[in-house]
């Protein structure tokens, strides 16, 4: 049974994608052991209260430095003897002690196919934005493992979502998380729970 933590910052809506997996069999294997955040006034953490999961706050602001957060962190993950961390819309910089402790072993949904509109500055609505002003036809979202730089990791599931002509950058961000994210991140959990992935440097294989 793989341990999940799955770390969250706001609406938590992907959260709510793979606890109802859980719940409905879509995901096998694998069990939410906590969910943290590093904002206490996210409502992914209400959502997890309601599932039953241990909600938890770790956030750099209640520590004196970020080397004591980062510490935090890794020592929260080690204690639940968590197997894989699922970054959901998590929005702190992953500490590099963490990725070094769980390489290939934490994983990251963007809401673009990367490597279009990603990395440093490209997330939440910025994403859709840059979408929208570069007039691309087709977005989509991205789960890919996570590595040291900032969505770089290889990359596991893809799935494209057509952009409509009148979309505003929340109506496209609400498209992709509907038809794209609370599908794709899901189903890469059960992959990975269930032995169907592996990778090879940056090569990502996945048994069917
Ligand atoms: C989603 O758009 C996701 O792609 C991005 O952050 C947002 C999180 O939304 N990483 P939620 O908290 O899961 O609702």
């Amino acid at each position: 049974m793989l341990r999940l933590a799955v770390l969250v910052s706001g609406g938590g809506t992907n959260l709510q994608a793979i606890m109802d997996s859980i719940s409905d069999g879509r995901i096998t294997n694998a069990q939410i052991a906590v969910v943290i955040s590093n904002n206490a006034g996210a409502y992914a953490l209400t959502r997890a209260d309601e599932y039953g999961a241990e909600a938890l706050v770790v956030s750099p602001k209640d520590y004196p430095s970020r080397e004591e957060f980062n510490q935090a962190l890794l020592d929260t993950l080690k204690e639940h003897k968590i197997d894989l961390v699922v970054l959901a819309g998590y929005l702190v910089v992953v500490p590099p002690c963490v990725i070094q402790e769980f390489e290939n072993r934490i994983i990251n949904i963007h809401p673009s196919l990367i490597p279009s509109f990603c990395g440093t500055g490209c997330y939440g609505l910025h994403v859709h934005e840059k979408a929208l002003a570069r007039g691309v036809r087709v977005s989509g979202a991205t789960v890919h493992f996570v590595d040291e730089g900032t969505d770089t990791g290889p990359i596991i599931l893809q799935k494209p979502v057509m952009v409509e002509q009148d979309d505003t950058p929340e109506v496209l961000q609400r498209r992709i998380m509907e038809q794209a994210e609370w599908i794709i991140l899901p189903k890469a959990i059960d992959l990975i729970a269930n032995g169907k992935v592996h990778v090879d440097g940056r090569k990502v294989t996945i048994e069917e």
